[in-house]
């Protein structure tokens, strides 16, 4: 089964985007390959050294992606410092990591621009780091964000110059790899762009009926079509993929003829939605309650994770130091 590595970065909850955009699709993918999914705590203090609860942000999203159904036993679910090995890792790849190509990372620069006094060393091998988490499974396949694509460059570059200079085939050149058909891409209801933290207009697994209701009641329309079978602007359009993705084939089908031929009000259309998509997420919501109230069984899951994690790092890392002339 070929070996499948990804890494979620503990900045708070899971949200819509979230969800159909990518924690779905994992849950599919844990039945088809060696998945492993990590919480990438040391990646975080790149950007926040003072973290305020960092044990509580990983729990948090462990209990979440639990409750959208990664299963401990079918997946590798850990927590990035509780497998220290990374960090050996980390070191040997940084040994062949240079200067003039780490700064030119447009992340890198990016975050240099927003954090002047902070530019530390931790942000410019950033993408070290983040090979070593990939290829310290021998991962072929990543599931990531475009965003990512340059890190997955660099993590691609890192494996074949590992390989050259010490003259082996050791690492495998780790692709990302399109959720294609399986990962949605969830609008926001502000009116154009897509749903996301930092766009401020998520919609959270987290949030309680009255909360998600209140969002969607105050999602960006307009005076509605005066022509029957216009096209749609955004604003609709985005209503209706999120119709498209919780509601029945039949609501779609409903609103849409009401759009259709002018009658529609989107008052109502709203309102469906919001009914939907708490049905949609109310199993979650429930389950996300639960496990964050048993601390203990998340312990658990967080040490047998780990435990998995580091007997796969470990026979990596012996053989790497194998192969650089560490002896034993
Ligand atoms: N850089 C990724 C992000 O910002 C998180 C990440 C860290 C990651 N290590 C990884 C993703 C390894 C995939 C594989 O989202």
């Amino acid at each position: 089964m070929e070996t499948v590595v990804s890494g979620i970065r503990p900045t708070g909850n899971l949200h819509l985007g979230n969800y159909y955009g990518a924690v779905r699709a994992f849950v599919q993918m844990q039945h088809e390959y060696n998945c492993l999914f990590f919480i990438a705590d040391w990646h975080s203090l790149t950007t926040h050294p003072k973290p305020d609860n960092i044990v509580k942000s990983a729990h948090t999203i462990l209990a979440e992606y639990l409750a959208c159904g990664i299963d401990p036993e079918k997946a590798t679910i850990y927590i990035q410092s509780d497998v220290p090995e990374v960090l050996e890792l980390y070191l040997y790849l940084n040994m062949n990591a240079y200067l003039g190509e780490l700064e030119r990372t447009t992340t890198f620069k990016e975050k240099a621009r927003k954090q002047p006094d902070n530019v530390n060393a931790g942000l410019l091998t950033y993408p070290t780091l983040m090979a070593a988490d990939i290829l310290l499974h021998r991962a072929v396949k990543v599931p990531v964000g475009k965003d990512q694509e340059q890190n997955m460059e660099m993590a691609r570059k890192f494996s074949r110059r590992f390989n050259n200079i010490y003259g082996v085939e050791f690492f495998p050149e780790p692709q990302s790899f399109s959720l294609g058909e399986r990962a949605l891409k969830i609008p926001g209801l502000d009116g154009s762009g897509k749903m996301g933290k930092s766009e401020g207009n998520a919609i959270y697994l987290i949030d309680d009926e009255k909360t998600l209701t209140k969002k969607v009641m105050r999602a960006v329309t307009d005076a509605g079509p005066t022509e029957p079978n216009s096209k749609m602007p955004e604003p609709i359009q985005n209503l209706f993929t999120l119709l498209g993705i919780v509601s029945t084939p039949d609501t779609y089908e409903y609103f849409l003829g009401k759009y259709n031929d002018c009658s529609i009000r989107y008052g109502d259309l709203k309102k469906q939605l919001a009914a939907d998509i708490v049905a949609a997420t109310a199993p979650i919501r429930r389950r996300i309650m639960d496990l964050s109230a048993d601390e203990e069984y998340l312990k658990k899951v967080a040490v047998r994770g780990a435990e998995k994690a580091r007997e796969s790092a470990r026979t990596t890392i012996d053989e790497v130091r194998k192969i650089i002339g560490f002896g034993k």
